[in-house]
């Protein structure tokens, strides 16, 4: 098992990505038990609060490249848009814990986490363009939101890693913390979290979400069909093949 549960502890339900050999890099079958992992905490009355979080030194490198290559998701029920879809619609708050690589999908979840903390080695990149593909998880939307077109433009074109002050600058990560500190950190605000009112906190998440929750929506599916469109395109399929045979 590459997605470990644990708990609820004191109201807090912990995802934890497991797959240090592969810099926890996702592959189809993770993204199914992350989503069955989301709707047990979502189903789950004990829990009022969800923590997810990698290794010390590594949150996920992303998609498994190998996954998309030989099996790209090319339908809207394929098991990484079923994720997107069921965390960007968790009405239960989640925080995340993140350091060292966050790449791809390990930065682009910071914008549907509701409270995000990184140990400050972190290392967010959002290397679609270099690899041939576009934006996913609403990013094309959610990220010009925080840091205005050029600033977007950068993360998501040139898509150079950046740390944990960038992110901090944009709005993107709450705060950030030792390696070592982080994750206490993260589960100590999770805790304080799951002991608020549970209705008022899930009430507010809403509010503050069904404002934008039309556009997040579209900009998901149009996302999808062009990332799967771009999967197949030379262009990716040449990166794709140049990562994998390094
Ligand atoms: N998909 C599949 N395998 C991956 C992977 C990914 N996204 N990222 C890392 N791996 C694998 C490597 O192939 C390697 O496997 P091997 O030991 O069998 O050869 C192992 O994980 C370790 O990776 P390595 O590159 O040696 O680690 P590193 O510490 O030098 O670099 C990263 C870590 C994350 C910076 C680097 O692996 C990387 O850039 N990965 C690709 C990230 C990416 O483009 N993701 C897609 C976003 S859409």
């Amino acid at each position: 098992m590459n997605i470990v549960s644990h708990g609820p502890t004191d109201g807090v339900f912990e995802i934890e990505i497991d797959r240090p050999e592969k810099k926890n890099a996702l592959t189809e079958t993770m993204y199914r038990d992350l989503t069955s992992a989301l709707v047990t905490a979502e189903q789950d009355p004990q829990t009022r609060v969800v923590l997810i979080y990698g290794q010390p030194f590594c949150f996920t490198a992303g998609n498994d490249l190998q996954d998309f290559f030989d099996n790209p998701p090319t339908s809207d029920n394929a098991p990484v848009f079923v994720f997107l879809r069921a965390m960007a619609s968790l009405t239960k708050p989640i925080v995340c814990a993140i350091n060292g690589a966050a790449v791809g999908i390990g930065t682009t979840l910071c914008c549907h986490a509701d409270l995000v903390y990184c140990g400050d080695t972190v290392k967010f990149q959002l290397p679609f363009a270099r690899l041939g593909l576009v934006p996913e998880f609403a990013s094309s939307y959610l990220i010009p939101r925080l840091a205005g077109h050029v600033k977007a433009f950068e993360l998501l074109v040139l898509g150079e890693p950046f740390g944990a002050q960038t992110a901090l600058d944009i709005g993107m990560i709450n705060a950030f913390f030792d390696d070592e500190a982080y994750l206490t950190a993260a589960k100590q605000k999770a805790k304080q979290l799951a002991a608020l009112p549970e209705e008022a906190v899930r009430a507010t998440k809403k509010l503050i979400k069904d404002n934008i929750k039309k556009n997040v929506d579209t900009s998901m599916s149009v996302e999808s069909r062009v990332f799967s469109e771009r999967l197949q395109s030379p262009e990716a399929k040449e990166k794709l093949s140049q990562f994998l045979n390094r």
